[in-house]
């Protein structure tokens, strides 16, 4: 990049591609950060941090928002940067097949204000081959150009929410190009924001990367989850036993209520994806299963909360359960795909009185989600999703005290003939232990 190309344009400044614009703003080049949301544009141009949830990130706002990075939602004030990097979502249908269309209507207008001899990267997680099957083309539909007349690569976001710019200074990140050129170009750019750089082959072995890395997280997940369940049978600590089975070649994962977001659950359909249109649907048989048992936790959750339940006092659909986090992950403000969303709607299905409290959230947040809202200290049963934890008050052989608490705490008897079949066969299927964690 010559100096006078020192520019470039971040398009799409969510909650990857403002990170990206401000670490590259703060290593001396003039970013241009172009989004469809002008409100969020308007707020970065008067040096506010639309994402206060990211640490580091407030303060390179402060000092170059509206300077070094100045945000637009127009592609014409982005014409002429030279590099123009891509970052908006890529999302799911119901099927899980890819819709492009985010990206699709991006490419488009970006097409509109290429050069020749500009260079374009892609950083949104795609299947492996998007890049060159699919934005080349869009790019090509809008701008009128010739395929080698502009640059074309690919490097994805390796980024965490709450990690952004630590992720961005320290981790690794991959860049490879659709031709040795762009890929070259593309190298040159990045080294001078991304310290910890890596040029690979090729865009699409970029691409696969990226995707790798979530099949590898959802089929460990699955993996500790079924270990999980299965040293429960076996009456023993699973945290113990992963402690000490973890050394330099075993990493298993942790237990959890199932996997959610925007990343992990998504990437290994790609593949399958892939595989299905080609008729391969053997080669994806793990990830299939993966993806099953993760998202199948929520019913194994539901029944250890419906034994835990039981230990109570009252008739079970008097029990009030607070299940305590419906985020999809611990300390991140985003319900993507949450599971833990999934297994209050499960356990209101069947017909508990599951409630929510969230450390994140206000109570009108919760309820217009739908959920009713909780203080854990009036909940019976209060299920952590995130520490795996019950927390029981006034359990059977408790003095249950009849109190203000409500026709629901009086102690009444809880009769055998008070649980419904699925109760009496989940109890008979964890032999009545309801074991704590
Ligand atoms: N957020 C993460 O932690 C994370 C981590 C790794 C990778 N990624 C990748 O980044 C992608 C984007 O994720 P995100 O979290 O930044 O999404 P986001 O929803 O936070 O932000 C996307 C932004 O793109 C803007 N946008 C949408 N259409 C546009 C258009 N046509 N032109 C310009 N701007 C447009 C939106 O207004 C929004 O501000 C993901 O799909 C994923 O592939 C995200």
């Amino acid at each position: 990049m010559s100096e006078e190309k020192a520019r470039i344009a971040v398009i799409g400044l969510g909650n990857a591609g403002l990170p990206l614009a401000a670490v590259a703003a703060e290593a001396g080049l003039e970013v241009v950060g172009v989004d469809i949301n002008e409100e969020r544009c308007r707020l970065i141009n008067r040096g506010e941090n639309p994402i206060p949830q990211e640490p580091g990130l407030e303060g390179l706002i402060r000092q170059h928002g509206g300077k070094s990075l100045v945000a637009t939602p127009r592609f014409e004030d982005a014409k002429g940067c030279g590099t123009f990097i891509i970052i908006v979502p890529l999302f799911v249908d119901q099927g899980f097949n890819p819709d492009f269309k985010i990206m699709k209507q991006a490419a488009l207008s970006l097409g509109k204000i290429l050069q020749k001899g500009d260079l374009v990267v892609m950083e949104t997680t795609v299947p492996p081959g998007t890049t060159e099957g699919l934005i080349r083309p869009w790019l090509l539909e809008s701008s009128g150009l010739e395929p080698h007349d502009f640059h074309l690569a690919y490097s994805p976001e390796r980024i965490m929410t709450g990690y952004s710019i630590s992720r961005l200074r320290e981790f690794p990140k991959v860049i490879g190009g659709c031709d040795e050129k762009s890929g070259l170009l593309a190298y040159r750019v990045y080294e001078r924001f991304i310290p910890n750089l890596h040029l690979v082959s090729s865009a699409r072995v970029a691409e696969m990367i990226k995707v790798m890395e979530g099949c590898y997280r959802d089929v460990n997940i699955s993996l500790a989850n079924e270990l999980f369940k299965i040293s429960e049978e076996l009456g023993l600590d699973f945290f113990e036993a992963r402690k000490y089975a973890n050394h330099e070649y075993c990493h298993i994962h942790l237990p959890s209520t199932g996997v959610g977001g925007h990343c992990i659950p998504v990437y290994p359909w790609f593949l399958i994806k892939i595989m299905e249109e080609q008729e391969l649907f053997d080669r994806t048989r793990l990830l299939r299963t993966s993806r099953e048992i993760n998202d199948e936790m929520i019913q194994y959750w539901a029944e250890r909360i419906l034994i835990e339940c039981m230990k109570i006092e009252k008739p079970l659909g008097r029990v009030k359960i607070c299940v305590k986090g419906i985020t999809f992950r611990s300390c991140v403000k985003e319900f993507y795909h949450s599971r833990n969303m999934a297994l209050v709607r499960l356990l209101t299905k069947k017909g508990l009185d599951a409630r929510v409290y969230d450390t994140l959230l206000s109570r009108s947040e919760i309820e217009e989600k739908g959920f009713r809202y909780i203080e854990p200290a009036d909940a019976d049963l209060i299920f952590d999703p995130f520490a795996l934890s019950f927390e029981l008050h006034a359990t059977r052989g408790d003095e249950v005290k009849a109190s203000s608490k409500g026709q629901g705490d009086q102690g009444i008897e809880h009769p055998a003939s008070q649980m419904n079949d699925e109760t009496k066969a989940v109890r008979k299927m964890q032999g009545g232990c309801g074991r704590t964690l």
